[in-house]
């Protein structure tokens, strides 16, 4: 089997970063065709010099990095520098980026990409708000159908929010994007909170990491023990969730993850829960199922596969 054609957009973000690395030590599964930046954990400038950084890490320079979009398509941007820190990458202390960005903006390459590749040969995978994807839906509608498969980090239904008391972050500061893609019609595969708040890197996962003994082992391991301290203060957990990963270890593994087929809508309009994501788990209503909501994962597997995949770079 060919590897799959993936179009990467992000918000680095250590998780992110994470994600982004795993599917570049995979070149057997994923073929990057690129990476989109958004605005999100941290402003536009920042997430598109770390996505840089990511590939630099992982001796990937080749690999061409877009900026998108600098807000939301109707909101102020809101950032989680108390997560990520202030550049977003805060934990290894990496160089500034030598490779340079495309031109390009990311809408427009990802436009051109869903246009020039088969009908049915890229699979999105976004990593923060939005707002490229629904920007490029909303601008060449004729793209949508050409998208193999959507496969995204954002939402949550049974775990409930951590942005708000009812919506995760990557829904939260684009809901209206959230809303333009869920409605799209692409095949969708969700990965909400509810299970990858179950993907956490214990002392010992994240000691692995730190023992491969490679730079990139150290940064990830360095990462990780900075990004847990926010969710392990927040909800007394063992460790950083690795959100964004569950992405790109689906691709390789999709095994891994449990889920179900159900209708998934965006709340946008209510201030008291915007940007929620209210998934008919119990099919309780006639609106059509339109996601793959995952709710559990195999954790030992995940991170077995994740170690043993950054130990390649
Ligand atoms: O809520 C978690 C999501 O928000 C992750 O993608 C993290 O990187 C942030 O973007
Ligand atoms: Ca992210």
């Amino acid at each position: 089997m060919p590897p799959r054609k993936i179009i990467i957009d992000t918000d680095p973000g250590q998780d992110d970063a994470v994600a982004i690395l795993l599917a570049l030590a995979s070149p057997g599964e994923i073929e990057v065709l690129g990476l989109t930046a958004v605005a999100g954990n941290v402003p536009l400038e920042l997430t598109a010099r770390n996505a840089r950084m990511v590939c630099e890490l992982a001796d990937h320079a080749h690999i061409p990095v877009f900026a998108g979009c600098d807000r939301p398509l109707g909101r102020a941007l809101v950032t989680a520098e108390h997560v990520h820190g202030k550049t977003g990458l805060d934990g290894p202390d990496l160089p500034e980026p030598s490779m340079a960005l495309q031109d390009a903006h990311a809408v427009e390459f990802l436009i051109e990409t869903l246009r020039r590749e088969p009908s049915g040969s890229v699979t999105l995978c976004p990593l923060g708000p939005l707002t490229n994807i629904a920007t490029a839906f909303r601008q060449a509608p004729d793209i949508i159908p050409r998208v193999a498969e959507i496969v995204l980090m954002g939402g949550a239904y049974f775990e409930v929010g951590n942005i708000t008391p009812a919506a995760e972050f990557n829904i939260y500061v684009d809901p209206e994007a959230a809303d333009t893609v869920f409605r799209a019609g692409a095949p969708l595969t969700v990965m909400p909170l509810d299970v990858t708040h179950k993907a956490l890197v214990t002392g010992p996962r994240n000691e692995a990491f730190r023992a491969l003994g490679t730079p990139v082992g150290n940064a990830v391991a360095q990462m990780t023990d900075f990004f847990e301290r926010f969710d392990k203060e927040k909800y007394g957990s063992q460790g950083a969730p690795l959100h964004d990963p569950c992405v790109t270890a689906y691709l390789i593994r999709p095994e891994l993850f449990s889920g179900r087929h159900v209708n998934v809508e965006i709340e946008t309009t209510s201030e008291l829960t915007l940007g929620m994501t209210v998934a008919d788990w119990w099919g309780v209503t006639d609106r059509a199922p339109n996601a793959t909501f995952m709710g559990d994962l195999d954790a030992q597997g995940f991170f077995d596969l994740l170690t043993e995949r950054l130990a390649r770079l």
